[in-house]
């Protein structure tokens, strides 16, 4: 049932060119326009919505990070991303106007199921993107949008991720759509230019070796760092923890900007920093930013492992390895950045003799408060 790899995780991560593909199958018309029947709340009161808060826990948190920015970006509708567990006892803002997005592979964590039954007693309108049909969150929600990836066994998550990330992207470009007017022609421009992602994914798992090898050469290895600015810095977030869950390693995610702020000072001769770079064309000139923080801790002795573009160069002087990921719109990166973090937290894991689809103290769906 493996279909061939020696853990679910190695399989999970390859089927996720699929787990977009079919997140996406059948969510738009002839002409490209997106077309949410599912959603079953009417187009009236989604046009109303004044504020977005997402709810979720650890991966799927960090899904909800990217879609805050994309969904911002598209439709400028105020997006909140709560963790459940804090929602739910924080006496949230939250009304008639609000619509409340929970994201669960499971549909089963407790502390999300718990935010959303919260919300909808304080009114709002609650949509759950989940993988799990039938699981419970979907049915005490005002609407499910599935995310398709298929069952996911291994307790990391990995193609569901992507699958969330897919997800709140169709649900922001319906909004956009809904919106009208030019927010409609981006809309349509981006989701075409999502149609292509599953095929870069196939492309970028088939050339990933050199990963693999940094990560076997990496065994003993005390403390990773990553850094990623924008929808890089969710993505940094989350290869921090694949590499906690399954390499027991500590590892910590943050966003470059933060890097003077405090940080550096971990910066030491010798430490491993993850870097994803945003692509060269991201807005307000970020990428440059994200190529100085990569300047600044390898003069202090960083090993700098940069995950970049196809293309884009100007990482190349200040990077001891350089990843690079097919290139996609700026909004749409995290999908493709992602996968090289994955594919080192279980090469790692995998060379530390660890049990891959069962990480110690973890249980793939949490079911208690
Ligand atoms: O089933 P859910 O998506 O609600 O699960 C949420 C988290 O428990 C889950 O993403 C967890 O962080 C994973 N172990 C991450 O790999």
């Amino acid at each position: 049932e493996k279909g061939g790899y020696d853990t679910f995780m190695e399989k999970e991560i390859n089927e996720q060119p699929r787990a977009v593909g079919e997140t996406l199958l059948g969510r738009t018309d002839e002409s490209g326009a997106l077309v949410l029947d599912e959603l079953r709340i009417p187009e009236e009161a989604l046009r109303r919505v004044g504020r977005i808060t997402i709810v979720a826990c650890g991966t799927a948190a960090y899904a909800g990070m990217v879609a805050k920015y994309a969904i911002e970006r598209w439709t400028r509708i105020p997006v909140e991303v709560a963790l459940a567990h804090e929602f739910r006892y924080c006496d949230p803002i939250v009304d008639e106007q609000t619509l409340v997005v929970s994201i669960s592979q499971s549909g089963e964590t407790m502390d999300t199921l718990m935010a959303v039954k919260h919300a909808r007693e304080l009114g709002a309108q609650t949509i759950a993107i989940c993988n799990t049909h039938g699981s419970t969150i979907p049915r005490e929600s005002d609407a499910v949008l599935y995310t398709h990836a298929g069952p996911e066994v291994a307790v990391a998550s990995t193609k569901a991720f992507l699958a969330q990330i897919t997800a709140c992207y169709v649900l922001g470009l319906y909004l956009a759509q809904l919106r009208g007017g030019s927010y409609a022609d981006d809309a349509k421009a981006v989701m075409a230019e999502l149609q292509e992602v599953p095929a870069k994914i196939e492309a970028l798992l088939g050339s990933l070796d050199r990963v693999r090898e940094i990560a076997r050469f990496m065994a003993d290895t005390r403390a990773v760092l990553f850094l990623g600015r924008q929808v890089g810095f969710p993505v940094a977030m989350e290869g921090a923890l694949k590499l906690k869950e399954l390499a027991y390693i500590h590892a910590e995610g943050f966003a470059a900007g933060e890097l003077k702020h405090g940080p550096i000072a971990l910066i030491e001769p010798g430490q491993p920093v993850f870097i994803v770079v945003p692509g060269p064309d991201t807005p307000h000139g970020l990428h440059g930013k994200v190529v100085s923080n990569i300047q600044e801790i390898r003069a202090r002795g960083a090993r700098t492992l940069v995950i970049a573009q196809e293309g884009d160069d100007a990482v190349v002087p200040f990077a001891d390895e350089v990843i690079r990921v097919p290139r996609t719109s700026p909004m749409l990166q995290p999908l493709l950045t992602t996968v090289p973090l994955q594919v080192f937290a279980l090469e790692l894991s995998t060379a530390k003799g660890l049990d891959v689809d069962q990480p110690r103290n973890l249980a793939k769906s949490v079911t208690v408060e």
